[in-house]
C-alpha cells in the first residue's frame, strides 16, 4: 500500500472485532512512531502500552468522571462500569505521552512531533488492517488516569489510541478540498 492510499483509507474506527492485536503489530505501530521527525532530536515521546487491567482502570477513571455528572447513582454506576467494561474490551491501546520540556518552544515543538509519531502509527496501522482511533480530554491530566497509565512525573498524557480490526468501514466524513484552503503566496 502506497502512503496516500494509507491516508485516504484511514478512519477514526470506534468498534473492532474481537480479534486480539499482537505484540508484533503493536511494536511496528512504535516503530514507526519513533521515526517521527522531532526537533533537536528530543525524542519527546514515551508509550504505554495497556494491557486489560490497565485499559479497565482507565476506563473506570474515565467512567467516574461522565458519572459525577448524573445525579442518579443507578445511572452513575451503569455509566461507570459500561465506559470501564468498553476500554478493557479494546483489542490494544497506548497512552501517548510526552516528556514535558521547560522551554515553552520546545514544548510546543515536541507535542507536535508527538502527534506526527500518533500519526505514522495510525498509517502504519492502517497498512496492516487495523484501525485506530485516537481520544484526549481532560481525563487525561487525571490522577486516576495517570495512575492507570502509569505516567511518569514530568510527562504529559496526550493522546489514548485505541487499535483493533475494524468492525466496519466507516465511510469518510467531508472534507474541504485543499485548493479551498490554500494561497498561493508570489
Ligand atoms: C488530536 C485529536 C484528538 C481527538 N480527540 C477525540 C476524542 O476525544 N474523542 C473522539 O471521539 N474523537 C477524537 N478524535 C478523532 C476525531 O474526532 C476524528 O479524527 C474526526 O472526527 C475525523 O474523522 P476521521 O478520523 O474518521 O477522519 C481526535 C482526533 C485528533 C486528531
Amino acid at each position: 500500500m502506497n502512503v496516500f492510499d494509507a491516508i485516504a483509507q484511514r478512519r477514526s474506527i470506534k468498534k473492532f472485532q474481537d480479534r486480539p492485536v499482537t505484540r508484533e503489530e503493536i511494536e511496528a505501530l512504535l516503530e514507526a512512531g519513533v521515526l517521527a521527525p522531532n526537533h533537536h532530536l528530543t525524542q519527546p515521546w514515551r508509550f504505554y502500552v495497556l494491557g486489560p487491567e490497565s485499559r479497565r482502570a482507565y476506563g473506570r477513571a474515565l467512567g467516574d468522571r461522565k458519572a459525577r455528572k448524573l445525579p442518579d447513582a443507578e445511572a452513575a454506576n451503569a455509566v461507570r462500569e459500561k465506559v470501564a467494561a468498553e476500554y478493557e474490551a479494546f483489542p490494544a491501546l497506548i497512552a501517548i505521552a510526552m516528556v514535558v520540556s521547560e522551554n515553552p518552544e520546545t514544548r510546543e515543538e515536541d507535542y507536535a512531533a508527538v502527534m506526527q509519531a500518533m500519526s505514522n502509527m495510525m498509517l502504519v496501522a492502517v497498512e496492516r488492517g487495523l484501525g485506530t482511533h485516537v481520544r484526549t480530554g481532560a481525563v487525561m491530566e487525571d490522577p486516576a488516569a495517570r495512575a492507570a497509565i502509569g505516567a511518569r512525573d514530568g510527562e504529559r498524557v496526550v493522546g489514548m489510541l485505541s487499535i483493533g480490526v475494524p468492525f466496519e468501514a466507516p465511510v469518510a466524513k467531508a472534507r474541504q478540498g485543499a485548493t479551498e484552503v490554500t494561497t498561493w503566496v508570489d
